[in-house]
């Protein structure tokens, strides 16, 4: 993916949803992986792609150039840039570096051909009614491992006045004037968070949002927001107080580290057995996914904005239970899935975000892993040994747990459909080359 034209023209041919669903050639690439070898050396985490989305969205909030830098350069900021573009902001990408001018927003409109190709595409909603008080975004439709509903959006929403119709499939809101109100979420839901935290910064009065996610993507958002001119109280707590205000600045910022990019790694040096060092990354992210691996026998040493880890001969068996930050990610249950299968010993892994997050479990099965699954738990008895095979992506974390369990098999694997993978990691094989692993992307 070369960012250095971002012209509408090649953002179009790059991101035409047609193209994209049968996934045409260019993203038709694959991964030859040989596996064996243990990992060593340093690699940088790039920008966090969840928290990359929201505030690509947030700069609808208030007219003028925004500046995001620190931008990851992956398919699904692609698609945001696009969907802005078609919203009639201007998006430039210089390097990492995304400017985006939203003084002249032309249509209201969020096409279901970019929102179905991702979800993170209604977050353009509330920052289109709180501005300029309608909208008509397409609902996402269901994802590769079921439905993911945004009721607690509408629902939100709603309760902040505006009144929403669903019309032939999209989210229709018109002469729309946000109110301030009490609202407390059944489930914690960083989207729904993220989304009525935007639409709260210019609504009428005081909105109290309760049971809120406070995932470090959210806090980056609810902080730059305040930079802008918000007034937000209660980042970082299951509680936040916005207090509506008029109008607010164009943002300025950069982006955070990859939390899971930067787990990812982790579980890359620990099941090959491997000595890394991760930089650019927080270590306070990891720490739920840090405290588990050092239950699996690894060495982690935290440092000033970077990570080292040696993995051990053997991993050992480990109990993993997902939950909403500060909580073991369900972003990286898959990847943890990958590393039980060669440990010593049964572990369990239970993700109580999405109860059927298992799309990888037949992937993995034809690696040599043994996983019994019942409802949203997996039984993972470990083997000595994984032998390649051809196997193929279904969701971005899912064929982030097939590269795993590829560096550690016998033999080649190769695994297809990788255009998940550039959805959420930037350049992974490149970075995993650097490390000493025998991978090679190959157009299929
Ligand atoms: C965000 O998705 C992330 N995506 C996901 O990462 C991540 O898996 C998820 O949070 C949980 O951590 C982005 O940030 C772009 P939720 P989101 O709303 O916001 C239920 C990746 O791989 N729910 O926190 O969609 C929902 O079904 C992606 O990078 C409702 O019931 O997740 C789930 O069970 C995959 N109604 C739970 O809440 C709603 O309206 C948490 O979902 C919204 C959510």
């Amino acid at each position: 993916m070369d960012f250095k034209d971002s012209t509408p023209d090649a953002l179009a041919t790059d991101l035409d949803p047609a193209r994209q669903a049968d996934g045409a050639t260019r993203n038709m690439d694959a991964l030859i992986i040989k596996g064996g070898r243990k990992l060593a050396g340093r690699v940088e985490i790039s920008g966090a792609k969840n928290a990359a989305l929201p505030l690509m969205a947030a700069t609808l909030l208030a007219p003028g150039v925004h500046t995001l830098r620190n931008v990851p350069l992956l398919s699904d900021t692609r698609t945001m840039a696009k969907v802005l573009e078609i919203l009639g902001a201007r998006v430039e990408f210089r390097g990492h570096t995304c400017k985006i001018d939203t003084s002249t927003i032309t249509s209201l409109e969020a096409p279901y051909d970019l929102v179905r190709t991702m979800r993170a595409s209604i977050y353009v909603l509330g920052p289109l009614l709180a501005r300029f008080g309608a909208a008509r975004v397409s609902l996402p439709g269901g994802c590769a491992w079921g439905p993911r509903p945004v009721n607690l959006h509408l629902e939100g929403l709603g309760a902040m006045n505006a009144a929403l119709d669903i019309e032939h499939g999209y989210i229709v809101g018109k002469d729309v004037k946000l109110k301030g109100t009490t609202f407390r979420f059944e489930v914690v839901s960083v989207g729904a968070t993220a989304q009525l935290m935007m639409a709260a910064t210019l609504a009428e009065g005081t909105t109290v949002l309760e049971n809120v996610a406070f995932e470090p993507d959210i806090t980056e958002l609810g902080a730059d927001l305040v930079q802008c001119g918000a007034r937000i109280e209660g980042l970082g707590s299951r509680r936040l107080v916005i207090h509506g205000v008029r109008e607010l600045k164009p943002l300025d910022t950069s982006i955070i580290p990859d939390r899971i990019e930067a787990a990812t790694f982790l579980g890359a040096a620990a099941i090959t057995g491997g000595s890394i060092t991760i930089e650019r990354c927080d270590s306070g992210h990891v720490a739920a996914v840090v405290h588990k691996l050092e239950e699996a026998g690894c060495d982690v040493l935290p440092g000033n904005r970077e990570v080292t880890i040696t993995g051990p001969a053997r991993l050992g068996a480990v109990d993993v239970v997902t939950e909403p930050y500060p909580g073991f990610p369900t972003d990286m249950q898959a990847q943890m899935m990958a590393l039980c299968s060669v440990a010593d010993g049964r572990s369990t892994i239970t993700d109580t975000i999405y109860q059927d997050r298992f799309t990888h479990v037949p992937e993995l099965a034809r690696l040599g892993c043994d996983i019994r699954l019942d409802g949203n738990v997996a039984v993972v008895t470990g083997v000595p040994h994984l032998q390649g095979a051809q196997v193929m992506a279904t969701d971005i974390r899912a064929s982030a747990a097939l590269v795993l369990a590829a560096l550690a098999a016998e033999g080649e694997t190769r695994i297809s459909r990788i255009y998940h993978l550039d959805r959420g990691y930037e350049a992974l094989d490149q970075k995993l080359q650097q490390l000493g692993a025998d991978v090679e992307r190959i157009r299929e």
